[in-house]
């Protein structure tokens, strides 16, 4: 029968799984019309963003950033890097153009569930401590050695919403991505930092920029390749930066020349819009959620929440379409019991029998015998549910794009001088897992831009991987900042 009704599912009488899924695929679709609507709505957004800052779902949040890598910056550099599960520092030795990154070191610890969801004063103290052992290191591993009375150079990429002053400080305004520490919202995060590190006996360190994961990346990019532009973070969360002219900062009291460019981290995972297919799934991931009613766009695209709208689709057809047979499998009432590596690796299976499909809801929901036509329609769920969200990453970049008018007909971007007709080329630096080792996802997202884009325009935008660049980057910005500023002094 076809009787399943996703606006009214809840009422609906109970219907055979394929009914269900045919739905369901309804609900979920972009087609490109949509996408390209979902993209100008984005380009819009970031101009209200840009001109109310603060006031709108788009924070734009300035980065203050001067400059960007270029590859010729020398010395020894730290960076330390804290967004998801694991918290790393990191220090790079550069050499300038020819002998770029000579040598590169990292440490990488979990961060305790009890700091993640403690108090700021725990988790600075627990960052401190990390670093203070790293740094201490440093002469035992051959990198040159930093002078007694020289600070050393960090780059912190902290990868949250902050509200930035100046380049080397802001404050947080809201965690998200499963972190809930119980205060600091509202106080600088350099200075906790900063504290929490004297408060362990010097270390002799300075924090030169504060930044987000989207800009590491893109500063990533940019130490080998000029025409990166954009920052993107397909992995926990969903986020991306691009370079604006200085001159867009509207609360920056103290501009650099009004030609100069900048950095602004959009924080597109609040994104929201009518147009957004969402469907039950999403509502009540939501409304259950440590943040409801934020983030909209990033619960569509972020690896933390696509194996949870797999979960809860799941579960409803096992409700509504016996998928599972006559019993609700216990473990899928359980929230995040189903992770986006199960679902990755689940759309990865190739096989003609679904084997792997089959082990996965073995081992993640206990369900032990499961026929080819149910490991068929929970395959076609991750299908729906990645494709959704990799087309809707495509549609963000492409509204990107759209903003700094690299797009479409109108070549001449703000970002060149007006007798600069030539096609710039344009590349996008990608980090995250869903782009690093969800391929399917990569390849629906990468689709999505040549239908939106056109294949000859799509020829001059190039997505690449920044892998790292959240770590590496901020190191990079880091030495950046203070090549510029020695060159000041001169
Ligand atoms: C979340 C954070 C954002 C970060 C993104 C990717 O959306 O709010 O700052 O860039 O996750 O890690």
């Amino acid at each position: 029968s076809d009787d399943c009704n996703m606006e009214n599912l809840k009422n609906s009488e109970s219907c055979d799984p394929s009914s269900f899924l045919r739905h369901f695929r309804k609900s979920s679709a972009t087609p490109v019309m949509l996408l390209r609507h979902i993209a100008q709505a984005m380009a819009t957004e970031m101009q209200e963003g840009l001109d109310h800052p603060g006031e709108r779902k788009l924070k734009m949040l300035p980065t203050y950033l001067e400059c960007l890598p270029t590859g010729n910056e020398r010395g020894l550099f730290y960076a330390i890097d804290l967004g998801g599960t694991n918290f790393r520092v990191l220090r790079v030795q550069l050499d300038g153009k020819e002998g770029r990154i000579l040598k590169q070191e990292s440490i990488q610890v979990p961060i305790p569930q009890e700091v993640m969801t403690g108090s700021s004063k725990d988790l600075f103290g627990f960052l401190a401590k990390t670093i203070v052992q790293f740094v201490s290191r440093e002469a035992d591993l051959g990198f040159e050695c930093v002078a007694l009375n020289q600070k050393r150079d960090i780059g912190f990429t902290f990868s949250f919403p902050v509200n930035q002053t100046k380049v080397n400080g802001g404050s947080i305004n809201a965690w998200t991505k499963g972190f809930s520490i119980s205060d600091g919202v509202g106080e600088d995060v350099v200075d906790q930092l900063e504290i929490a590190l004297a408060d362990m006996g010097s270390v002799n360190t300075k924090v030169v920029c504060l930044v987000n994961d989207t800009v590491g990346t893109l500063a990533q990019c940019r130490y080998w390749n000029d025409d990166a532009m954009v920052g993107v973070i397909l992995g926990t969360g969903s986020n991306a930066c691009y370079v604006e002219r200085a001159a867009a900062i509207s609360c920056w009291s103290s501009p650099p020349e009004a030609d100069d460019l900048t950095v602004v981290n959009i924080e597109w995972g609040n994104f929201c819009s009518e147009l957004l297919p969402r469907t039950f799934a999403d509502e009540g991931l939501d409304a259950d959620s440590l943040n409801p009613g934020q983030q909209e766009f990033e619960k569509m695209i972020g690896g933390m929440y696509l194996g949870e709208i797999l979960r809860r689709v799941l579960l409803k057809m096992a409700e509504d379409t016996g998928l599972f047979g006559s019993e609700i499998p216990e473990r899928l009432t359980k929230p995040f019991s189903l992770l986006t590596p199960h679902m990755s690796t689940m759309h990865g299976d190739d096989t003609s029998s679904l084997e792997v499909v089959g082990s996965v809801i073995e081992e993640a929901i206990g369900v032990k015998y499961t026929t080819l036509a149910t490991r068929k329609v929970v395959y076609d769920v991750c299908d729906i549910i990645a494709e959704r969200g990799a087309r809707l990453s495509a549609a963000g970049i492409v509204g990107i794009l759209t903003k700094i008018n690299r797009c479409g007909d109108l070549m001449l971007s703000c970002l060149t001088t007006p007798n600069d007709t030539e096609v710039k080329k344009t590349v996008i630096a990608i980090d995250g897992s869903l782009y690093e080792k969800y391929p399917k996802f990569r390849n629906y997202m990468e689709d999505a831009m040549k239908e939106m884009l056109g294949e000859d325009y799509a020829n001059n935008v190039t997505t690449t991987l920044s892998k790292d660049g959240s770590g590496v980057g901020a190191a990079l910005l880091a030495a950046a900042i203070s090549t510029e500023l020695r060159l000041g002094d001169v």
